[in-house]
């Protein structure tokens, strides 16, 4: 609700939405390398020593003041972040002019995930049994609505208006980097030209995004983040595994034909398949 009344969209704003753990920070590193290639070199870039998280705000956590204002003072085009379901978008983000890139993926590993994360926050979460916790995300309960719901949402705004929405899933990007990298870059109106091309740059983005690179950086292993000073959990959790189908290690194949049936039956006849 302080959202609704207090954000202020600007048409050119480029919004990076998922659901925890889809890869957003991933997706967060891609897309300021991307947008900043010709500011900094990939030698002694930011992400060399500031954590992902830092690098592009969500709308809905506010830091510092308390307020949008750090948003606010940020220059055109903003890159921002939101795990909000769409229908919940302050109005004048959703009658404005901004891209909006959308990362999916499988639910199973997605609760997978998120499970290992919460056990790692150090303040502000009770811990729970992974049964329970999954029969809560198969029921929908998530802080951002039911997951498939979320999905959904943009997944059939990617279909009536593929210029303003870009659907993206974790499992294609962990195939093929280069090519999402390079269709993340038309997209949001900085192609890589050919020049770039050829002297590898698109590869040189992959590369310094990568979960090896990225995962065993100092900035990313050692400390904590706070969220609005609520939620304080370590630097290194939003790094686990960074592997397509690891849920094999940790539910039973009941548990993921139960969730697989689920999602099936929600998305039915949308064409979405996760
Ligand atoms: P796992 O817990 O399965 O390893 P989010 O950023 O939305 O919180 O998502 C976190 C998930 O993305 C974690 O998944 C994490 O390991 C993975 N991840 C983080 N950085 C990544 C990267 N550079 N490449 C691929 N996956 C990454």
């Amino acid at each position: 609700m302080r959202l609704q009344n207090s954000f202020k969209a600007r048409h050119d704003d480029i919004i990076l939405v998922s659901n925890p753990k889809c890869g957003t920070i991933w997706l967060k590193a891609l897309a300021f390398t991307i947008i900043n290639r010709s500011r900094f070199d990939f030698d002694h870039h930011p992400l060399l020593t500031h954590h992902p998280q830092r690098v592009v705000p969500f709308i809905e956590i506010f830091q510092g003041n308390n307020d949008l204002s750090n948003i606010e003072k940020l220059p055109s085009p903003r890159l921002l972040a939101t795990h909000m379901p769409l229908s919940l978008f302050p109005e004048s983000l959703a009658t404005s002019n901004c891209l909006i890139v959308y990362l999916c993926r499988d639910p199973k590993d997605v609760f997978v995930s998120r499970w290992h994360f919460d056990n790692k926050i150090v303040v502000g979460y009770n811990k729970i049994d992974l049964e329970v916790a999954f029969n809560m995300f198969c029921e929908g309960f998530s802080e951002n609505g039911p997951f498939w719901d979320h999905c959904l949402e943009y997944w059939k705004e990617s279909i009536t208006k593929p210029e303003k929405f870009l659907f993206i899933k974790y499992e294609n990007m962990k195939s093929d980097p280069m090519k999402h990298v390079i269709r993340l870059a038309e997209f949001i109106g900085v192609p890589f030209s050919d020049k770039e091309q050829q002297d590898g740059v698109p590869e040189e983005v992959v590369r310094l995004c990568s979960f090896d690179n990225l995962s065993g950086l100092k900035t990313n292993q050692i400390g904590e983040l706070s969220r609005d000073d609520r939620i304080v959990l370590e630097r290194s959790a939003f790094f686990r595994e960074g592997k397509v189908g690891d849920w094999v290690n940790h539910m039973s194949q009941e548990m993921g034909r139960k969730l697989d049936h689920i999602v099936e039956e929600k998305l039915k006849g949308s064409g979405l398949v996760l």
